[in-house]
């Protein structure tokens, strides 16, 4: 039975009301949001970013996962081979759409984390980040634990043990223009897997897939899921 790994990115958030990132209204159009999330933004203004952080987090809490976030768990659960699923998402769609095992590669949105000890903190949703909470263990200062540009990505060493294992590699929603995800088809391609783009429009990387389905992901997504499950037999 094959393996299945999935990457998601921003665009299969984005018919959830989620802003993407990048394209016609992405978050980083604004250049001082932009500057803002990063290490020195955070460090140089964290009142104005902790407003900023705590308003993206009302847009995840009242967001509702849509029917891209629903095939995939529906796959997770009845597709009798091996899926991972990846995603560079900071909202909790995956997982409030029924996936039981996520892989956060840049780190969730409800939960902050100690910016000197590492210690995390649960910080759910409905609560407000007070910016002035310190840690309880060493005093430092707490920030979201989200992967800012220049960190280290979650999972790596797993994430990529699963890519030189798998047969298919599915990219859905991504622009391909943050690596080290960006990089994952490549990965698999080296080792023999199948690799598909699902994506509103060509991504930076679409000429290193094998096959592409374009469309919006709550469309898209459920006719592939049905078409994978089809192939099993189910
Ligand atoms: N259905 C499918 N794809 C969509 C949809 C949709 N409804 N809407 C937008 N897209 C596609 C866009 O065409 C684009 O290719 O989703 C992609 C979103 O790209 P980005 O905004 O760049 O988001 P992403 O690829 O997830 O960014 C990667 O960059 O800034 C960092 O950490 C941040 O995780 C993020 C990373």
């Amino acid at each position: 039975m094959d393996k299945i790994v999935i990457l998601t990115g921003a665009g299969i958030s984005a018919e959830s009301g989620l802003g993407t990132y990048r394209g016609p209204g992405g978050l980083w159009n604004d250049k001082r949001i932009a500057a803002l999330a990063t290490p020195e933004g955070f460090a140089n203004d964290p009142e104005t970013f902790a407003e900023f952080h705590n308003t993206r987090r009302l847009k995840h809490l009242e967001a509702q996962p849509n029917a891209a976030h629903e095939a995939i768990a529906r796959l997770e659960a009845e597709y009798p081979g091996e899926l991972i699923l990846v995603t560079q998402n900071v909202d909790r769609l995956h997982e409030r759409g029924g996936a039981q095992a996520v892989l956060h590669m840049h780190g969730v949105s409800d939960d902050m984390k100690c910016n000197v000890c590492g210690v995390k903190y649960p910080q759910p949703f409905e609560v407000p980040w007070d910016v002035a909470k310190r840690c309880d263990d060493c005093g430092g200062r707490l920030r979201p634990d989200t992967v800012w540009f220049g960190e280290m990505p979650y999972h790596m060493d797993e994430i990529q043990e699963h890519l030189a294992t798998c047969d298919l590699f599915a990219a859905i929603g991504t622009s391909g223009n943050v690596y080290p995800a960006a990089g994952f088809v490549r990965i698999a391609r080296h080792v023999g897997a199948r690799t598909i783009e699902i994506n509103l429009e060509a991504s930076e990387v679409t000429s290193d897939f094998d096959d592409v389905i374009r469309g919006p992901a709550s469309e898209v997504v459920p006719m592939w899921v049905d078409g994978i499950l089809a192939n099993v037999g189910l």
